[in-house]
């Protein structure tokens, strides 16, 4: 397929960071106010929590989902579930401004019929980080991830396939999506410490979704 078939004139200025790894930047500015009533919604029914690593620690980033699946963490280790183990009951269904959004992200990127069927929401407070890791716990690699920045603007470290590989330091502001897929699936990325600061509609957060297909 060529540059010009994959560009998403609706984005704007598509920026291609790697093969497979695109940045749609404001690319969800429009409906920021759709998506953040989708993820209170959520929360209302899951409150975000910092689940325990399988080594014992806190993570630092407060964590929730919707979707038929939700990623989850305990002293057994990482995985998908459909209950929220907090409540015992299913996570709450994915908006369809949340899943539209997605879809046509990952379209936007080359990515065509992109169906999540889990979104977990990340909420950062000043200071938090979210150390180098791969998304793997999802049974297909050939779906994409898409990531939805809202609230503060982020430092995303974009590395390689191996954890001491160079990392991109990508500013993720309000409105922003990344896409990685295909070749860059696999690859290692995490988040710097949180700067301080106030957003207009969330104050002293950021919060992130994250699209996949994990079942
Ligand atoms: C993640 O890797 O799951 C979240 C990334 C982010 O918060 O931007
Ligand atoms: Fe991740």
């Amino acid at each position: 397929m060529s540059q010009s078939e994959l560009f998403a004139p609706e984005a704007g200025a598509r920026q291609d960071l790697a093969p497979g790894a695109f940045l749609l930047p404001g690319y969800a500015l429009d409906e920021a106010e759709g998506l953040l009533t989708a993820a209170e919604a959520v929360y209302a029914a899951a409150p975000p929590r910092r689940w325990l690593t399988p080594g014992g620690r806190r993570m630092a980033v407060a964590m929730s989902n919707c979707g038929e699946l939700g990623w989850i963490s305990d002293e057994h280790g990482y995985r998908y579930g459909a209950l929220d183990p907090d409540s015992g009951h299913p996570w709450p269904a994915m908006d369809p401004r949340l899943r539209g959004l997605a879809g046509r992200a990952a379209a936007a990127c080359g990515f065509a019929d992109f169906r999540p069927d889990a979104c977990l929401l990340n909420r950062y407070e000043p200071g938090t980080r979210l150390s180098l890791h791969q998304d793997k716990d999802e049974l297909d690699y050939g779906q994409p991830i898409v990531s939805v920045s809202l609230g503060l603007p982020a430092i995303f470290l974009f590395g390689g396939l191996r954890r001491a590989d160079a990392c991109l330091r990508l500013a993720l502001r309000h409105g922003d999506v990344l896409v990685w897929g295909g070749p860059a699936r696999l690859r290692y990325h995490g988040v710097a410490p949180l700067a301080a600061g106030a957003h207009e509609r969330l104050g002293a957060l950021r919060l992130n979704l994250t699209f996949r297909k994990a079942g």
